[in-house]
């Protein structure tokens, strides 16, 4: 297999390590050095050879384990993966759209063939080999979104087109930052987006909304959004708040490099065939702060951006406290030197 995967944990021991290649290629977000919520949407059309933006559903060296990590977080509570009844065909055409697109993607990992509604998927790296009918729930072990959201990094949320708005109707979540399904299942656009400081008032959930509701099968799009994280944890849920909130305290100016990440996700949007379904896949890439200054125009960058964000962002996204820590930490990597070369 082309893609060595790591054996490796997001939670206890949390053995979570990045590989040379996965730093070289980690999405680092900013683009200038202060940052503040935009409509930042982009066509998802491919990028540069070997980026995460390349493929339509990226798999990397983590993705054993986080399939792994993701069992573990279902058997401990299942309402992490919810389907309204009327979402079971989205869930079909999200199947189909994930099975089709690793399938061409990744031909060495994944494969499908088809004969009509027979259809046999080989998932090499988790050593799966299934034939099932498509659209017969019967022949497979879960619903069809269950079944392949076990098989594919991130969260999804499969939303539901109706009214002029969107609905989270059916979901897949056990990585997520500090938001719960089961909270937001039935929600529209305006409803699970109420906690987020300054963006509504800006306009930018009406543009979106409309820009969302355009999109069109076959031309995807895709957009980032980042936080902090401090462990290489996955599941960051308010469902474990009570887990993992308190781990925020146990940061200091000696372990801080390892134990503070940047956590950056990379959110993609794609139309679904029957249903009309809009599914969003949120993609999860962590990196731990002594790795990503070795790159030395990240480190001066997210010196700045951190230093200067405004406090309800920082409060929002959870290190408010930290902040002063992280800010000192980074400093010793920003010699001052303008960041304009871009990134
Ligand atoms: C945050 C869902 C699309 C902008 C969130 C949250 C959820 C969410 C659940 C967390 C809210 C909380 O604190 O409970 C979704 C879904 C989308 C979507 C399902 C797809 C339909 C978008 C788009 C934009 C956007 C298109 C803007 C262009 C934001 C922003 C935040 C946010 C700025 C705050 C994030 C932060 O500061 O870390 N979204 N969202 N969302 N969303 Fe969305």
């Amino acid at each position: 297999m082309t893609i060595q995967f790591n054996d490796e944990t997001f939670r206890d021991d949390y053995t979570f390590r990045n590989s040379q290649w996965a730093i070289d290629r980690f999405p680092f977000p900013f683009h200038e050095d202060s940052y503040m919520y935009s409509v930042n949407m982009e066509q998802h059309q491919g990028g540069p050879a070997g980026s995460v933006f390349e493929k339509r559903f990226d798999v990397d060296e983590h993705y054993v384990s986080e399939m792994k990590d993701r069992a573990l977080v279902l058997a401990e509570d299942p309402l992490r993966c919810q389907c309204l009844p009327h979402m079971t065909l989205a869930g079909w055409d999200l199947l189909e759209l994930i099975m089709v697109s690793k399938s061409e993607d990744y031909p060495d990992l994944f494969e499908l063939h088809r004969e009509g509604n027979n259809w046999h998927w080989i998932n090499k790296p988790l050593g799966i080999d299934h034939k099932f009918v498509f659209l017969d729930e019967t022949t497979l072990p879960y619903g069809p979104m269950e079944y392949i959201t076990r098989q594919s990094q991130g969260d999804f949320a499969v939303l539901d087109q109706r009214d002029d708005n969107l609905w989270m109707d059916a979901g897949m979540v056990t990585t997520q930052a500090d938001w719960s399904l089961d909270f937001d299942i039935g929600m529209n656009f305006f409803e699970w987006h109420a906690p987020v400081p300054k963006a509504n008032e800006m306009g930018i959930f009406v543009r979106a909304l409309k820009f969302l509701l355009n999109i069109q099968q076959g031309t995807p799009a895709r957009r980032l959004n980042w936080t902090m994280t401090v462990n290489p944890l996955l599941d960051t849920s308010p469902e474990n708040y009570h887990k993992w909130g308190v781990q925020k305290t146990t940061l200091t100016p000696e372990n801080i490099g390892t134990k503070q990440h940047l956590r950056v996700e990379l959110q993609t949007f794609f139309r679904l065939p029957r249903s009309n379904a809009l599914v969003f896949p949120i993609r999860c890439y962590l990196i731990s702060l002594q790795d990503l200054v070795t790159v030395p125009k990240w480190g001066r960058r997210l010196h700045r951006v951190i230093r200067d964000l405004p406090v309800e962002l920082a409060t929002y996204k959870g290190f408010i406290d930290n902040r002063p820590m992280i800010v000192d930490y980074l400093s010793q990597f920003d010699d001052g030197l303008p960041t304009s070369d871009g990134i």
